[in-house]
């Protein structure tokens, strides 16, 4: 399905996704993933020229369900049904309160408080913003080889310059460090200029590298000690995905050993099984009053579609419908059997 030229420059102009972006035509030729009129189906993608590919990618972490999932999409019809006003504050009290609760209870009741927005970098960039509030500080130190997003501030906050080179311009109070480094980390936090720290527990990119149980332990005293909020960017490794519903719990963050959890996790992806964009940021009541807590603050972060009711519903229902399948369980065995596999294979070899 090679197109006849190139779409380079001036010449892409004429491809069939010029009003879209006509430089995939040739991309996704060469990668041979022109998926049009692909349907989903379980972990498979069926396409028209009849091949079933399994897809590894889970639909970037979206299909935690798997593809057309019917009970998901029957219920989700259903709530489509509904004639009450979509977003805020019509009606969407009801349904936020329900989808923050069930998230909050997964959680154990370790954060008390949820603020839903839409995209992944929305979720991670609102985290910054309550921890810049509550701290009264500047700055931010995230990792290098994270993802934490595309919008301007998470773009910043990304540990790999490939996504920002191209901008003249660059925030001076972003700091990248290697998780490999506690010097660099504790000279940053020590100067008490520091909001945040961002961290994946298991990366989305980089290999899905991940922090340890001690490291982990390590980074949440230092910025417990310096008074820095600690934030999790679980957009892609949370809500089961790792085999616990959190992703600090998979990496045995989980508070119980004299260590902390996090005081924010901002996770998205999974949330409504692929079918509309969500995200949510579970905190505590401390860091969620200095942003909403004063008459006349109350504006400082939102956003239109911020927990309108149908993601909200959606949301539920996912989250219903991973508990009841039991796919976290899943999750846990499955990857407990690749690593046997590995570790067998690797044995012979
Ligand atoms: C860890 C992580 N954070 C943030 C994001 C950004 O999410 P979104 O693309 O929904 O803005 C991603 C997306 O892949 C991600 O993997």
């Amino acid at each position: 399905m090679k197109s006849e030229r190139a779409p380079d420059g001036d010449a892409a102009h004429g491809s069939r996704f010029d009003p879209v972006n006509p430089y995939w035509e040739t991309f996704l030729d060469d990668a041979g993933l022109d998926m049009t009129g692909a349907r989903g189906n379980g972990c498979y993608i069926e396409t028209p020229d009849g091949r079933v590919l399994l897809d590894c990618l889970a639909g970037f972490g979206t299909a935690n369900l798997g593809h057309a999932h019917a009970p998901l999409l029957a219920r989700f019809a259903h709530a489509l049904q509904h004639t009450s006003v979509n977003v805020f504050p019509f009606e969407c009290a009801q349904s936020q309160l329900a989808l923050a609760s069930k998230l909050l209870a997964l959680s154990g009741q370790r954060f008390q408080k949820v603020f839903f927005a839409t995209t992944g970098a929305e979720a991670v960039e609102s985290a910054v913003k309550f921890a810049m509030t509550a701290t009264a500080r500047t700055d931010v130190v995230a990792f290098h080889g994270s993802f934490h997003g595309l919008s301007m501030f998470s773009s910043f906050m990304t540990g790999n310059p490939f996504w920002t080179e191209a901008l003249p311009w660059k925030p001076g109070n972003v700091h990248h460090v290697d998780a490999a480094s506690f010097a660099a980390l504790e000279d940053l936090l020590s100067s008490r200029k520091v909001a945040a720290v961002v961290f994946e527990p298991v990366a989305g990119s980089s290999s899905a590298q991940h922090w340890t149980a001690r490291t982990s332990a390590r980074l949440a005293a230092l910025c417990r000690s310096t008074g820095t909020k600690l934030i999790a960017d679980e957009v892609y490794c949370g809500l089961g995905r790792t085999g616990s519903w959190f992703g600090f719990d998979a990496i045995g963050m989980d508070g119980t050993t004299g260590g902390a959890v996090p005081d924010m996790v901002a996770v998205s992806k999974g949330l409504t099984g692929g079918l509309v964009p969500l995200s949510a940021v579970l905190m505590n009541d401390g860091d969620f009053d200095a942003v909403f807590g004063a008459p006349g603050k109350a504006k400082v972060q939102g956003s239109t579609f911020g927990g309108n009711r149908l993601a909200m519903q959606c949301g539920l229902i996912v989250l219903e419908l991973v508990e009841s399948g039991r796919l976290v369980e899943n999750a846990a065995a499955m990857g407990e059997l690749i690593a046997r596999s590995w570790r067998n294979a690797s044995a012979r070899a």
